[in-house]
């Protein structure tokens, strides 16, 4: 097989760092890789490492934390300059299954660490999300994973595992774009320390990148519409971790600094907010994943 193997790195855009109460920094733009899987996968990894991604999002459900291991165990930037996260299912929260799911994600991308471990769904219908985060909370205690957090957790679900451990979570990861702000979660997790995490950040590329006043903000600037939510996703202070196959894409992606949003531009993105927006309707007081 032939991957895009980095003999060379360029220095990464500067990107604003977001910081948890823990001390865990993430930059505020990461690489998703939900669908980018096999050795295509490998060069499209390979490829955000060379474009200046330090932050690489994958899960043991994408099926695909092989290709994230061998493109980064292949980079030439150092392994201790980049975050590597995974996610648990919801098929193994059990106090014992998560234990294991932990190893064998860390076994699949041959590491010997994973930076930043996820509880990937809380399925509150199976209630066991508690039981899962203890496993997370131990398995960082072994050093097997640096940071841990949780996604597409609500409020109430994070106080249940604060109540149970005595350990906040460094991260949640949700689904948030103009058309789904999530406005009062972001700033509940950020009064609580919590890094939010963006996914979904450019709305599966739908109908948001020809919305008119996106259009219209981006021709104000001279920008894309991707680049132009991305910088807002910027301005916000959230991490925005968006998926590109393209090298060109995955560097536009990357390159936000040369323009910013005034209040204008951020007001009528603002104004884009509906509570309806998710892309799927992945509600996560019903919605589960196993
Ligand atoms: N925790 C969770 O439950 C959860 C759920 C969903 C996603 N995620 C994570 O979040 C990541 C991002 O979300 P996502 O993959 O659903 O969607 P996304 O990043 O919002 O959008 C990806 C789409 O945008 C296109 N795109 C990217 N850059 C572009 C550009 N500059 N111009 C035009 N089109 C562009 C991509 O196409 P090309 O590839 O062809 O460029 C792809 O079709 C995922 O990959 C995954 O890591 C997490």
């Amino acid at each position: 097989m032939s991957t895009a193997t980095s003999t060379s790195i360029q220095q990464p855009p500067v990107i604003p760092m977001r910081r948890a109460y823990s001390g865990l920094e993430l930059p505020a733009i990461g690489f998703g890789t939900y669908r980018v899987e096999g050795f295509e996968g490998v060069r499209a990894i390979s490829s955000a490492l060379e474009q200046g991604y330090r932050l690489i999002d994958s899960a043991v459900n994408y099926e695909n934390e092989g290709a994230v291991g061998r493109a980064i165990r292949e980079s030439a930037v150092p392994r201790d300059q980049v975050i590597v996260t995974s996610k648990l299912p919801g098929r193994h929260h059990a106090y014992a299954q998560a234990r294991v799911a932990i190893e064998e994600s860390v076994s699949r991308m041959g590491l010997d660490w994973i930076d930043l471990y996820l509880i990937h769904w809380p399925n509150p219908s199976q209630g066991r999300f508690v039981e899962a985060w203890q496993a997370l909370v131990d398995a960082r205690k072994e050093g097997i994973v640096r940071h841990i957090g949780v996604s597409n957790f609500l409020p109430g679900h994070i106080e249940l595992l604060v109540r149970a451990t005595g350990v906040t979570p460094e991260v949640n990861q949700i689904e948030l774009h103009p058309y789904f702000q999530e406005r009062d979660l972001l700033a509940w997790d950020e009064a609580h320390g919590i890094i939010t995490e963006a996914w979904s950040p450019l709305g599966r590329a739908n109908q948001m990148l020809h919305d008119p006043t996106v259009v219209s903000v981006a021709t104000k600037h001279g920008v894309s519409p991707v680049q132009t939510i991305l910088r807002w996703h910027l301005q916000l202070g959230d991490v925005a971790i968006p998926k590109s196959m393209n090298p060109q894409r995955q560097r536009a992606n990357i390159d936000l600094t040369g323009f910013s949003l005034d209040d204008a531009d951020m007001a009528a993105i603002a104004a884009l907010d509906d509570p309806e927006g998710r892309t799927f309707a992945q509600d996560p007081h019903w919605h589960e994943e196993m």
